[in-house]
């Protein structure tokens, strides 16, 4: 029997028991297991779970509902690669889908093969399965060189073929790429999650483990011509595409029709303020992409639940948990937006989350903040093993007691962080918009629900959500069409300021900086909350200190064009090395 350290450190307090007694020691590793779904493109704004009502009987009725997690970049693989090591976009440099500034051959460059989730938990003892998309540009060429590491079962699904709902390509463990022309998709993963499934749970070596099933549902469909890695390969893009046995459902069914749906005046700032309202044809075609992803996540619904009965039937359920989330939210027709993500707004970054497992709270919701960047820490937590230093994220509490006391010292904010282009999926519109580089902070406390932005071209924005829920009032525009001055009776300025100083600390912060960034502006650790660095006191500072400003936009993360930035020793620096003392 092969032992592994943490066991033996479990142990070794009845070591002198066993050695005693002569017993040959047959100890299982009782640490509990995660099974974590992760869909792709999964909206929470546009109603999808209301009709997935196997994951609602599974997941969220057996266990609790996270309302306000958080992707920190609203693209897959910027955002996976932020899942996978605990780190913000800015700390992964994993920024776009496509290298240079992204894809698996960036992630593999930056040194994250040997250093990131499934590797970690190798190391502590877990076996790991992996089955679905991994990355962005992980393809039928470049799988083994290097093989992605640290997976005890792998089924990866390859580029081009990754979006084909009807022409897959899996690649096992060591194995050559197989397609699967004239399947479809999600039943073809089904089956390899639950052989996955099997394997874990039939290993030799009775360790515990770590299974991840990656659906590309409900992504749209593309059909990519050539090599992911040709630079000048040409996409095609079309509405996902259901299993035939889900085609007929959902007639009738719309895009629900909230206040930032096809607005009469346009809203957003940069392109997005100046996007065209939406004809009849186009709201039409719009609404037949939004049931044909209803219908394509149905076989991710039967997934669930196959997957769910099978972990019952292997008698492991009570140790198990089970994650269910997404890389990145959806639009479609929100603020005149063609089908798509890589925006800002609520549709695109706020997620999907529901944990069931041991100790998690049924038929909860929390509205406590938690971030894609908590997810490696939390899953760390969830199995005993020791945080990181450097993960930017913090465990997200899971029980009804740690739940409550967190609501009470939990940050209150997400950061987000983009750079580069944002397209539509649909038929309408398809050119690439550039320029979409842009920081910002989600944050919630008592009495404010805000959204602030800053653009490249230096364009804010600012929304108060708790009477805008739409952001569709931007009381930074500069047309000054805004009515109000004020947000929960303080001048708009005035909250500006603090929003900026918090977003000027968490544009380049690393590890403990972005886990409590206030700190960082008030180091006496008087200073927790957007609330507290309201008091009058600290107006002299905040009116004082450096913004956050771009010099240019960039497609990628480069220093020379974010302007200042916060040094780590604490101190600020203007441009130009004329160095700031007032801060600390
Ligand atoms: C599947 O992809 C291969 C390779 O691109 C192509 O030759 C084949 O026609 C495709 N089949 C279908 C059903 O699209
Ligand atoms: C696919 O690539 C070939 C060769 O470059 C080109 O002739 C063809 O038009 C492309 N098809 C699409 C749909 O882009
Ligand atoms: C649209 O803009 C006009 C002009 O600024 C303004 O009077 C009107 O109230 C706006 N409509 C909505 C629905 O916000
Ligand atoms: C509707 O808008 C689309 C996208 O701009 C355009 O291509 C199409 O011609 C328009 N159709 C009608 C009937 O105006
Ligand atoms: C879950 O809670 C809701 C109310 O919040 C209730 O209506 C529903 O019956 C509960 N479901 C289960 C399975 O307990
Ligand atoms: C995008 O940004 C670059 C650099 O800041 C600028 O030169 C270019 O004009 C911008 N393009 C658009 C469409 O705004
Ligand atoms: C991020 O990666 C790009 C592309 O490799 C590189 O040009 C840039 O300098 C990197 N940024 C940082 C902050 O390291």
């Amino acid at each position: 029997m092969k032992w592994h350290s943490a066991a033996v450190a479990l142990l070794s307090l009845c070591n002198f028991q066993a050695e005693a007694q002569q017993i040959p020691l047959q100890v299982e590793d009782k640490r509990p297991n995660i099974v974590f779904i992760l869909t792709d493109d999964q909206d929470v704004h546009l109603s999808s779970l209301d009709y997935m009502p196997l994951v609602r009987k599974h997941i969220l009725e057996k266990g609790t509902y996270f309302n306000k997690h958080y992707c920190t970049t609203a693209v897959c693989c910027p955002s996976r690669a932020t899942l996978w090591t605990g780190k913000a976009a800015h700390n992964t440099n994993i920024t776009d889908v496509n290298p240079p500034y992204g894809g698996y051959p960036k992630f593999v460059a930056g040194g994250f093969n040997e250093n990131y989730l499934p590797v970690w938990l190798q190391d502590a003892g877990y076996n790991t399965y992996y089955t679905g998309k991994l990355f962005n540009v992980h393809t039928v060429e470049n799988y083994n060189s290097p093989f992605a590491a640290g997976f005890t079962g792998n089924e990866f699904l390859l580029d081009p073929y990754t979006y084909n709902y009807m022409n897959s390509t899996f690649q096992r463990n060591a194995d050559a790429p197989r397609s699967y022309e004239g399947e479809y998709v999600t039943d073809v993963m089904a089956e390899k999650a639950y052989g996955l499934l099997d394997d874990a749970v039939h290993a030799a070596d009775n360790k515990p483990f770590f299974l991840t099933i990656a659906p590309s549902a409900p992504h749209a469909n593309i059909q990519m011509n050539g090599s992911a890695l040709d630079p000048e390969q040409t996409l095609e893009f079309s509405a996902p595409i259901p299993a035939a046995r889900h085609r007929h459902l959902f007639k009738g069914v719309t895009v629900p029709r909230t206040a930032n749906f096809n607005p009469s005046n346009s809203s957003g700032a940069n392109w997005v303020l100046e996007l065209p309202q939406q004809n009849q044809t186009n709201i039409n075609y719009n609404d037949h992409f939004y049931r044909e992803r209803l219908r394509a996540l149905q076989a991710v619904d039967e997934l669930v639940d196959g997957l769910i009965t099978r972990i019952e039937d292997h008698g492991i359920l009570d140790n198990t948990y089970i994650i269910y989330s997404s890389d990145n939210g959806f639009h479609i027709g929100q603020h005149r937006l063609q089908p798509g993500k890589s925006c800002g707004y609520e549709e695109d970054i706020n997620i999907p989350l529901a944990i069931r497992g041991p100790g998690v709270a049924a038929n909860y919701s929390t509205d406590i903040v938690t971030t894609h960047t908590d997810l490696a820490p939390t899953f760390f937590e969830l199995l005993g093993i020791p945080l990181r230093e450097e993960f930017d994220g913090r465990p997200i509490p899971v029980t009804k007691p740690t739940i409550g006391e967190e609501r009470r010292t939990r940050r209150e904010h997400a950061n987000v962080e983009y750079w580069g282009f944002a397209g539509g999926e649909g038929i309408y519109d398809r050119q690439l918009h550039e320029n979409n580089t842009y920081k910002a902070i989600r944050i919630f406390g008592p009495g404010y629900n805000l959204y602030y932005s800053i653009w490249c071209n230096n364009e804010h924005e600012l929304y108060d959500m708790s009477i805008d829920p739409g952001q569709l009032h931007n009381l930074l525009s500069t047309s000054s069409s805004a009515q109000t001055s004020s947000v929960n009776g303080l001048p708009i300025p005035k909250v500006a300021a603090r929003l900026d100083a918090l977003l000027f600390v968490l544009k380049s912060c690393t590890g403990g900086v972005c886990r409590a960034p206030w700190k960082s502006l008030h180091p006496a650790g008087d200073v927790w909350t957007l609330a507290d660095a309201l008091a009058e006191r600290y107006d002299d500072f905040y009116e004082t200190t450096t913004r956050v400003e771009y010099d240019f936009c960039s497609n990628g993360y480069l220093v020379e064009a974010e302007g200042a930035m916060w040094q780590t020793s604490g101190r600020m620096f203007y441009r130009g090395g004329l160095r700031w003392d007032a801060w600390t």
